[in-house]
């Protein structure tokens, strides 16, 4: 039995249309693959549903947060020292307030940010095909595996990744896919003759005339005064790019799986004057960490919003992930980041800035002494 037969309607009858590209074949041609009926060229379908998700464990209660995680966590100095460094990181920015300006207060409003990050892999086939230059045929004797039965590599837990697999016992031949000239094994171009016909691309050496000087004949055109077409130079024919000449395709169908690190966050607004956004580079104290396939929504913090934050984060993880793709793990954390707005006065007039996170970032609307707009 030959599998490859021109035109026999095989069990695993590949896509029949002529591969010119990524095109995608009708749904039909694949239904025959079982395990794979809805894999079609360029991607999509073949998603195994969930398993059903385990219960999941109620954990501990967060522990206690900051005894005074609302007074100010950071010196005067400190606060004056990130101010000087980021009015010295802004070029047009004059050091005289940072360095001169003088503390009146300092108040603190120090906030929470509860993250989710659920670990999540999908998926996906696609047929390919590839030059057949004798590789192994294995489409026909025995059914592929599932695409959630074919192993993949172990990933690292929160990092995105990807692997690309291919799908065993798929792969069969397709023969004279495009209608190649048998003896030369090329195909005829697009272009028809060879040259090219519009006046455009006339011989720029001799404008279209054929010839040069009055009766030379043109030597760049031998006086046909078109240019040569550009994908087939002159010759009327081209490899064919698909197959590069060997005039039959190895059809196969490959698998993609893919790790996603999906990270939602919530930041308790405190109306400090301070963009929540401004939060979103910098971190906190770790108040707070549970890993597990599944996590619980978090319990017992004063903070209901948190609270609140957490089962609505948790549902929509859950239920959104649990569609096209399998939980692998969840992770919640509860940081306490670090606010303080600092007011100082300078030449007579007050000023505020906010220095945040653990890495002093520092963000000052209308600096005082900008040399751009301010003359000194
Ligand atoms: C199925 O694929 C595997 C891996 O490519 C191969 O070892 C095996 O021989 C194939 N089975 C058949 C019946 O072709
Ligand atoms: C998971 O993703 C978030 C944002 O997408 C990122 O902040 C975090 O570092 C990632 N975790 C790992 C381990 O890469
Ligand atoms: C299909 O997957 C295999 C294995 O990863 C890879 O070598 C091959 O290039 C893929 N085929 C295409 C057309 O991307
Ligand atoms: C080239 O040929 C076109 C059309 O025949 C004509 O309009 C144009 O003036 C010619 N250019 C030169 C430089 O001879
Ligand atoms: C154009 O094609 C002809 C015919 O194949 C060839 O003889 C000629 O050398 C080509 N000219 C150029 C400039 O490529
Ligand atoms: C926070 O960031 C935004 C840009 O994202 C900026 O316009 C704003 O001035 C920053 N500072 C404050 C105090 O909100
Ligand atoms: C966060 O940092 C990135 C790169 O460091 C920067 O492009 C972005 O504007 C920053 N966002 C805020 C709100 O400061
Ligand atoms: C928390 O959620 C409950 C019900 O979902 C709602 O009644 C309550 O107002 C919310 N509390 C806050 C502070 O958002
Ligand atoms: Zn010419
Ligand atoms: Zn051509």
């Amino acid at each position: 039995y030959l599998p490859a037969a021109e035109g026999g309607a095989a069990m695993f009858a590949p896509p029949a249309e002529d591969f010119q590209g990524p095109s995608a074949p009708p749904a039909s041609m694949f239904d025959s693959v079982p395990g794979y009926e809805g894999t079609v060229a360029g991607g999509g379908g073949g998603f195994l549903p969930p398993p059903m998700p385990s219960y999941p464990v109620p954990q501990p209660e967060p522990g206690p947060h900051q005894p005074h995680w609302n007074i100010p966590s950071i010196s005067e100095d400190t606060a004056r020292d990130a101010f000087v460094l980021f009015a010295s990181s802004k070029c047009c920015y004059s050091a005289a307030p940072a360095k001169d300006g003088v503390i009146t207060r300092m108040d603190a409003f120090n906030t929470y940010r509860y993250r989710l990050e659920t670990f999540t892999e999908s998926r996906s086939t696609e047929w390919k095909h590839d030059p057949y230059h004798g590789q192994p045929v294995d489409a026909f004797a025995q059914p592929p595996p599932g695409p959630w039965d074919i192993p993949a590599k172990s990933p690292t837990f929160f990092v995105d990744d990807k692997q690309v697999i291919k799908v065993p016992n798929t792969s069969s031949l397709k023969v004279n896919h495009l209608k190649h000239d048998w003896r030369t094994k090329k195909l005829p171009c697009l272009c028809g003759n060879g040259e090219k016909t519009l006046q455009k691309l006339f011989c720029w050496v001799c404008n279209g005339s054929g010839f040069r000087h009055g009766d030379d004949r043109c030597d760049r055109c031998s006086g046909r005064g078109r240019e040569n077409c550009s994908q087939c130079h002159g010759q009327g024919s081209k490899q064919c790019d698909t197959c590069q000449g060997k005039q039959q395709l190895l059809v196969y169908i490959n698998l993609t799986v893919k790790w996603t690190n999906n990270t939602d966050n919530y930041v308790v607004e405190q109306s400090s004057g301070l963009q929540l956004d401004n939060l979103s580079n910098v971190s906190g104290k770790e108040l707070f960490k549970d890993t597990q396939y599944m996590v619980y929504p978090v319990t017992g913090l004063p903070d209901v919003t948190v609270v609140n934050a957490s089962q609505r984060l948790v549902r929509e993880h859950q239920n959104k992930f649990c569609q096209n793709s399998r939980i692998l793990q969840q992770r919640q954390t509860i940081e306490l980041i670090p606010v303080t707005k600092v007011t100082y006065s300078w030449k007579g007039k007050s000023h505020v800035y906010f220095v945040y996170g653990n890495e002093f970032r520092v963000s000052a609307d209308n600096y005082p002494a900008t040399c751009c707009c301010t003359v000194m």
